[in-house]
């Protein structure tokens, strides 16, 4: 459920490149191997995995342009100077307490929110000591250095691309806006026939189709807390996802931090309500030219595919990482609890015209029916005293 720039309608329709094409065409015939080399058949996470992520080739790992109008979806930062002056304001309360520190970024996109946090915090006098970036993506590495060279300037001596996480232990905060959807899920449907595990085979060649197969222990004893948890009531033929990775992936990103405070920011719900029974098709979508299909085998390699959060699964996580869950609510009261009104007041200073098109892209950040309410954000916190600003107008915890 990614937010999309209407753009123009020739941006949304103009028709597949023959390049596009051709990149497709190794996508599905390097997936396709992979699933005959498996003897017919792989699990979705392996799937989401090789098209999102299989090196050179895959939706992020190639060259796909992703993010902004000519792209795929837009995101907070793109949208608006607001999400980084509110999400500076946060972490200068972070750097304040603890006399400093390092950002390291996960999933920087075009490099438009490390440019924000970057000039917002060294406006506020709390410069961070170094701006790390993690990014799987070469091409939107790259475009990141550019952008940033443009904006920066000297100061972009301070941004460090890395490869991994950071070796050595280190103090500051962590950031990372839509990245959690792109972890590879499993994919599950509960049956009259015991639980299943959705994965892939090939028709044809390569052309990819839904196969069914009965789940392994660990899938069925996980199906079985997830239907409780929301409180039952699951027939015959629902079908969600559950993301094993997560745990493990976001133990690893952030195993160096020692002393301060990360920040998720994604779409998705506590689980209580991501697998209520009335939610039967689960939330994988697939992400195109600003437009949603629920078919991920459409176009591999040329589309986003993505899942909602499972927010007790992220608390889960931080907690089993020895974090302290240190806020958790809507993107909408994180932006109000961080000031954004006097954001926008500065931002805007006495042009009438600017103050109209801010309070426009504060909308868009905050209503319900746009990124408002869909949007969560959650912290883990480490070593902190303080509260953690933007959670106390509305706390959330107690739903997950
Ligand atoms: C949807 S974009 C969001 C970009 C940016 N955070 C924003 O808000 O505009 C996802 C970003 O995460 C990166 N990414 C995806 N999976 C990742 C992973 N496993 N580790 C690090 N970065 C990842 C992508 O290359 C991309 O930069």
């Amino acid at each position: 459920m990614r937010i999309y720039d209407t753009g123009t309608p020739s941006q949304r329709e103009s028709a597949i490149t023959d390049i596009e094409r051709d990149h497709e065409a190794r996508v599905r015939a390097h997936i396709a191997a992979d699933v005959r080399a498996a003897g017919g058949w792989i699990g979705f996470d392996r799937f989401m995995d090789l098209a999102l992520y299989a090196p050179g080739l895959g939706y992020y790992s190639a060259g796909a342009r992703k993010l902004g109008p000519g792209g795929d979806f837009t995101t907070a930062p793109e949208i608006s100077r607001l999400f980084g002056a509110a999400v500076a304001q946060a972490g200068a309360a972070v750097l304040e307490e603890i006399g400093g520190g390092a950002i390291l970024e996960i999933g920087a996109g075009s490099g438009r929110l490390a440019g924000d946090l970057i000039e917002f915090l060294d406006a506020r006098g709390i410069a961070p000591s170094r701006y790390w970036i993690l990014d799987v993506s070469a091409e939107l590495r790259d475009r990141q250095r550019e952008y940033l060279r443009g904006r920066l300037g000297d100061r972009v001596e301070r941004v460090e691309w890395l490869d991994a996480p950071p070796a050595a232990a280190f103090d500051g905060l962590i950031v990372a806006n839509e990245v959690l959807d792109a972890l590879p899920v499993v994919r599950f449907r509960w049956s009259r026939r015991g639980v299943e595990a959705l994965g892939v085979e090939c028709r044809d060649g390569d052309r990819f189709a839904w196969s069914a197969r009965p789940a392994d222990p660990v899938l069925v004893t996980a199906c079985e807390a997830l239907r409780d948890a929301a409180g039952g009531g699951w027939t015959d033929g629902y079908e969600s996802e559950w993301c094993p990775r997560l745990r493990p992936w976001a133990a690893e990103v952030t195993r160096s931090l020692r002393t301060g405070a990360v920040l998720w920011f994604d779409y998705g719900l506590p689980r209580a309500h991501y697998y209520l029974a009335e939610r039967r098709q689960g939330t994988l979508i697939c992400h195109y030219r600003h437009r949603a299909f629920d078919d991920p085998f459409a176009r591999p390699g040329l589309e986003d595919i993505t899942a909602w959060v499972d927010f007790t699964a992220l608390a889960e996580a931080g907690d089993a990482a020895g974090f302290e869950i240190a806020g958790y609510t809507t993107q909408a009261y994180f932006l109000a609890g961080n000031g954004i009104d006097a954001h926008l007041g500065e931002l805007a200073g006495s042009d009438p015209l600017q103050a109209a098109r801010l309070a426009n892209e504060a909308r868009r950040l905050m209503m319900p029916g746009e990124m408002g309410e869909r949007f969560k954000v959650m912290a883990w916190s480490r070593g902190l005293t303080g509260a953690l600003g933007g959670f106390a107008l509305r706390d959330l915890r107690h739903t997950l």
